[in-house]
């Protein structure tokens, strides 16, 4: 790995402005490349970012030779081709957040990562944010006993957004399970594993996409309370309460600022600041992996983001949510 790992962006939508800022609060990163459907977009992005070259299609980044990792920030339904191309050319991938679409998809990227070499992740962000990680290593110590409740939602409101886009777009697998459903379930997936059973009722909008959906995970002695919506506003807690003690993670949990832990009667508020935005966490990490040779992440392995698209598939097979293209 040279002495800066160099990045190449493609899709240079909210997210990957965003994920720039933090990248460059990390002194080894280099914004090397940006790449766009639009020259025109990429060179502005390039100009506002300090980006060395800029291409206007992806392909150009992916033949790139001086880009190391490619970050993928696409609407959904185009992660899984575009990580499959960038790897086979050879280039480490961070994909935003659902890997693939579907359970099918996301296997496919996993080969494809095996058979390459290559460095492959998902960029569920949350897994490195310092509040959730200290929390984690908590409840696995044993701090809070075992674990018989847990409530996590993630809703706002999103139908004034245009039916085009990606939100309320089926065709782009819009929907609100995808876009952040897909991080209650994490949180559950992280702390109880795979539920044994999965009980969900899901509210569509006139495109079809999904609007909300309300999610019972059933573990042999837990119960997660799941929730996503894109139609009000919602607290965006988390609660995870045991057998000795409880913890609060602070909205907005999967960014949290800090938490809450009540053992014996006794309320401790810590507060754990995170870097920039909060993808400096996971950047560092994929950073460290590259370093020391890893293909995929020892925290959030491919087969996290494996099972974790599976609960989505049985979530969505469940409560009736089928995109046009399947
Ligand atoms: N980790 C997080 O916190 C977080 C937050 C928000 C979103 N995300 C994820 O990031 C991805 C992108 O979200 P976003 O909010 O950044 O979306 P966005 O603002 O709509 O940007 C997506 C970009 O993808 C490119 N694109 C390629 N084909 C497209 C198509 N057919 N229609 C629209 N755009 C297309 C466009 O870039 P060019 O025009 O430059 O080609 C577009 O600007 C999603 O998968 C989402 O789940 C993650």
């Amino acid at each position: 790995m040279p002495e800066k790992i160099r990045w190449g962006l493609v899709g240079l939508g909210k997210i990957s402005d965003t994920f720039a800022r933090d990248l460059a609060l990390v002194p080894d990163a280099e914004l090397t490349a940006v790449g766009s459907r639009n020259l025109d977009k990429a060179r502005a992005f390039q100009n506002e970012h300090s980006s060395r070259y800029s291409f206007g299609s992806y392909e150009e980044l992916f033949q790139c030779p001086e880009v190391d990792v490619v970050y993928i920030g696409t609407p959904h339904t185009f992660h899984a081709e575009l990580a499959i191309q960038a790897m086979q050319h050879g280039k480490h991938v961070l994909c935003e957040k659902p890997m693939g679409v579907t359970g099918d998809q996301t296997t496919r990227m996993i080969n494809v990562a095996r058979e390459q070499q290559v460095f492959l992740m998902e960029a569920l962000w949350s897994r490195f944010i310092p509040a959730i990680a200290t929390a984690y290593d908590l409840i696995q110590s044993g701090t809070i006993g075992s674990i018989r409740y847990q409530h996590a939602d993630f809703a706002f409101y999103a139908l004034d957004r245009e039916e085009e886009g990606r939100l309320l777009n089926p065709a782009l697998a819009g929907g609100s399970l995808l876009d952040i459903g897909i991080y209650p379930i994490f949180l559950s997936y992280l702390l109880l594993g795979v539920p044994e059973g999965i009980q969900c009722i899901s509210q569509f909008h006139k495109t079809g996409a999904e609007i909300q959906t309300a999610m019972v995970f059933e573990y042999t002695e837990a119960q997660a309370l799941l929730f996503s919506g894109l139609t009000c506003n919602s607290e965006m807690k988390a609660e995870i309460a045991g057998t000795k003690g409880s913890i609060h993670l602070h909205p907005r949990w999967h960014e949290s600022p800090g938490y809450t832990l009540e053992l014996n009667g006794e309320i401790e508020t810590v507060t754990v600041p995170k870097q920039g935005k909060g993808y400096v966490h996971e950047i560092q990490h994929v950073h460290h992996c590259l370093r020391n040779g890893k293909t995929q992440s020892p925290l959030w392995s491919h087969q996290d983001s494996q099972e974790l698209v599976n609960l989505m598939d049985k979530v969505r097979l469940e409560s009736g949510i089928r995109f046009p293209f399947e």
